[in-house]
C-alpha cells in the first residue's frame, strides 16, 4: 500500500486534524499517541479499516520501534509520509519554569523527533517518493519571550529538516517543515498567557488549515521548502534583516 501516513501526536489539535483529511482521500492512517482513549475515539471515527492506531511516547524508543512495525504490517512495509507532530509546549518566564518542565520540552520535540525519524527511516527509504513534514513553527525564526525552551526545540527542527533533506535525498525522501504561528487547539488553549503574543499579531489560525497544508506537500511535492504560512512574509526579514530589527519588533509586542 503506497498511499499511507504516520502521524505522531494523531489524537489532538493538528495531528487528529491531519489522520482526518488523509483518511478522507483515502490514505490508510497511522495515529501515533501516547493517549489513549483519544486514539481509540479516532479509531472509531476513522473505522479500523481506514485508520491504525498506536499507544507511542516519541520519548521511548521501543515504543516508537514497536508502533512503526506494526503500522508498516498493514502497509507492506510502506511509509509515504510521515508526520513528525507530537510537541509539546511551556510558556512563561524562564527562570520560573523549572529545568524538568524545559527537559521535556527539549525532549519531547527535539529528542521524540530524531527517535521518530530514526525508527522510519528504513520503510520511507523503501516507498519511491516519501515524504517527511516536521512540524517546527513560526518560533523557529525568532527567538520568542516567554517561549524560550519552545523556541529553542522548534530552531532545532529547524535545522534538522535542512539537514536530512540534503542528507536523504540520495534516498528519494524529501524532509520539509511547516512553520505555522498561533493555531486554536488544546497547546495554546492550556497557555492563554502565552498565546498573547501572536494574538497581538493578528494570527489565529485553526488546525484543518495546517492539515491542508500538510497535503498541500503532496500535491506538490517540489515544494519543499519551509512554509511559514501567514509568516511566510515575514520569514526572509526574519532570516536577513539585522536581529536587532527583529528584536525591537518582538520587545514592544511583548510588552504591550
Ligand atoms: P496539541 O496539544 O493539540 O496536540 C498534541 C498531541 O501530541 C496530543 O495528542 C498529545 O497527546 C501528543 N503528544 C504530546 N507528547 C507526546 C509524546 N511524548 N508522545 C506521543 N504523543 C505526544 O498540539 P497541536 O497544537 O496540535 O501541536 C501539534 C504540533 O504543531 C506540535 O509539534 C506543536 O509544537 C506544533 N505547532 C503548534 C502550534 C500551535 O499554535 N498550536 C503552532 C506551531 C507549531
Amino acid at each position: 500500500m503506497n498511499n499511507c501516513i504516520f502521524i505522531t501526536g494523531a489524537a489532538a489539535g493538528i495531528g487528529r486534524e491531519t489522520a482526518r483529511l488523509f483518511a478522507s482521500k483515502g490514505w490508510f492512517v497511522g495515529a501515533a499517541d501516547r493517549d489513549e482513549a483519544a486514539l481509540a475515539s479516532l479509531e472509531s471515527e476513522l473505522g479500523d479499516d481506514r485508520c491504525s492506531t498506536h499507544i507511542v511516547d516519541v520519548v521511548d524508543e521501543t515504543s516508537v520501534r514497536q508502533g512503526l512495525a506494526d503500522f508498516a504490517s498493514r502497509t507492506g512495509g510502506r511509509l509515504r509520509l510521515l508526520h513528525n507532530n507530537a510537541g509539546i509546549l511551556k510558556v512563561g518566564p524562564f527562570e520560573k519554569i523549572n529545568l524538568a518542565a524545559h527537559r521535556a520540552v527539549v525532549e519531547v520535540n527535539v529528542i521524540g523527533l530524531m527517535t521518530v525519524l530514526h525508527g522510519a527511516f528504513p520503510y520511507l527509504k523503501a516507498t519511491p517518493g516519501a515524504q517527511v513534514v516536521n512540524m517546527s513553527s513560526a518560533s523557529a525564526a525568532y527567538g520568542i519571550p516567554d517561549f524560550a525552551s519552545y523556541s529553542a526545540s522548534k530552531h532545532a527542527v529547524r535545522a534538522m529538516t535542512e539537514a536530512l533533506d540534503i542528507e536523504w535525498e540520495p534516498h528519494d525522501i524529501r524532509v520539509c517543515d511547516l512553520m505555522p504561528p498561533f493555531v486554536n487547539t488544546g497547546m495554546v488553549q492550556q497557555n492563554e498567557q502565552g498565546s498573547r503574543l501572536f494574538e497581538r499579531l493578528g494570527v489565529n489560525l485553526t488546525p484543518d488549515v495546517v492539515a491542508a497544508q500538510v497535503w498541500a506537500q503532496v500535491e506538490q511535492p517540489r515544494l519543499h521548502r519551509p512554509v511559514s504560512m501567514q509568516f511566510r512574509a515575514l520569514w526572509p526579514i526574519a532570516k536577513s534583516a539585522p536581529t536587532s530589527l527583529t528584536r525591537r519588533v518582538l520587545r514592544k509586542l511583548w510588552r504591550q
